[in-house]
């Protein structure tokens, strides 16, 4: 096989993911094994059992991803690993994994950012994205809203100051006794209610790139207890509905601000919260209004995978050649390499 083929793990979280890429952008095959099921019963993401999980799942999901692609050990070119931000065991497990196989294939190894991984998901499917961009990444651990100069050069210019977006989802819906993960429940749920419920009274961060879900969350939690001591119903596609418009009105609110003030042409969304519909829509919708141009990966990369850490890996690689096997797992990343 003639090209570039990567071999990338994803172990920062709870899925436990191999793909192979080639030429950095043709998926041959993306192999994600969910842990959603041993951590269902905690409501979250318990990081020890996590990594017990990740060494249970590994060996069949790397054998699976090449069996998937069609090659074999002889034909990977570089091998990618998620070396942080996330949950220490886990990362520790993709990480020496992946160094362990470059060593035993005599290729080269690249460690690559979680973050870098999510926003590199939209150069899959959109080879004719050219910064600079404004990105927001919003998942479960992250909501931060970058201007990306060039690949691998970013600025941060805003993150939340204490959830997550999709911690909110997930904390929300638990409040709401929806289940978890809580995000897809409450993109299914909201359509079939009316955002008409008043949740957010100001924004305390009005002017800056910062967010805050916390105060949201609480005015959800507060709106259901009272309920409950009142002994009143409380509509719950209407409450999902409203939730979700507050916490869409912030994310774009800051996004959009900054496209105009960078003055950039392109708007990416990345991360599992990308998956939501109502943030999709009026993204789409928004950008168009304001001539620029709207990317989100598809729905597969937009939670954990391992193709986005491959196509991360790749251009890694090809900027700024291999990484050392004595680079360390770091829980709390930054993605601001080049200032
Ligand atoms: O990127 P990801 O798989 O993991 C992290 O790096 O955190 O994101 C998972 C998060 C969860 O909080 C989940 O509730 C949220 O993404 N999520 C969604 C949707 N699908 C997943 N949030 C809103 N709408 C969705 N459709
Ligand atoms: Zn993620």
């Amino acid at each position: 096989m003639a090209c570039d083929v990567v071999l990338a793990l994803e172990t920062s979280c709870d899925e436990t993911a191999a793909a192979v890429l080639a030429d950095g952008r043709r998926v041959l095959s993306n192999v994600v094994a969910t842990q959603l099921q041993r951590h269902r019963p905690f409501g979250g993401v318990v990081p020890e059992l996590a990594a017990r999980c990740h060494l249970e799942a590994f060996l069949p999901v790397v054998r699976e991803a090449l069996q998937q692609a069609g090659v074999g050990p002889r034909d990977i070119t570089l091998v990618a690993a998620t070396h942080g931000p996330g949950l220490i065991g886990g990362l520790l497990i993709g990480l020496t994994a992946a160094k362990g196989l470059a060593l035993a294939w005599d290729c080269p190894f690249v460690g690559v950012n979680h973050i870098e991984g999510h926003i590199s998901a939209n150069f899959i499917a959109h080879p004719e994205i050219e910064p600079p961009f404004i990105c927001l990444t919003v998942s479960g651990g992250h909501t931060d809203l970058l201007y990306g100069e060039a690949f691998g050069k970013y600025r941060l210019l805003g993150r939340t100051r204490d959830d997550a977006a999709g911690e909110a989802f997930d904390k929300v819906a638990r409040a709401m006794g929806l289940g978890y993960p809580g995000g897809p429940v409450i993109d299914q749920l909201a359509p079939t209610g009316q955002a008409n419920i008043p949740l957010v009274r100001s924004d305390a961060l009005a002017g800056t790139y910062d967010f805050s879900f916390s105060g949201l969350k609480t005015a959800v939690i507060n709106l259901l207890h009272r309920a409950q001591q009142q002994g009143v119903a409380v509509n719950l596609p209407d409450l999902a509905a409203s939730f979700q418009r507050a916490v869409v009105d912030q994310l774009l609110e800051r996004t959009f601000r900054a496209a105009a003030e960078y003055r950039v042409k392109c708007v990416l969304l990345s991360g599992g919260v990308a998956a939501n519909r109502e943030l999709r829509t009026r993204c789409l919708e928004q950008g168009e209004a304001m001539g620029l141009r709207v990317y989100y990966p598809p729905l597969e990369y937009c939670t954990d995978n391992a193709a986005m850490v491959a196509a991360a890996g790749y251009l890694r690689h090809r900027q700024a050649g291999a990484s050392s096997l004595g680079l360390p797992a770091v829980p709390n990343l930054k993605l601001e390499y080049d200032q």
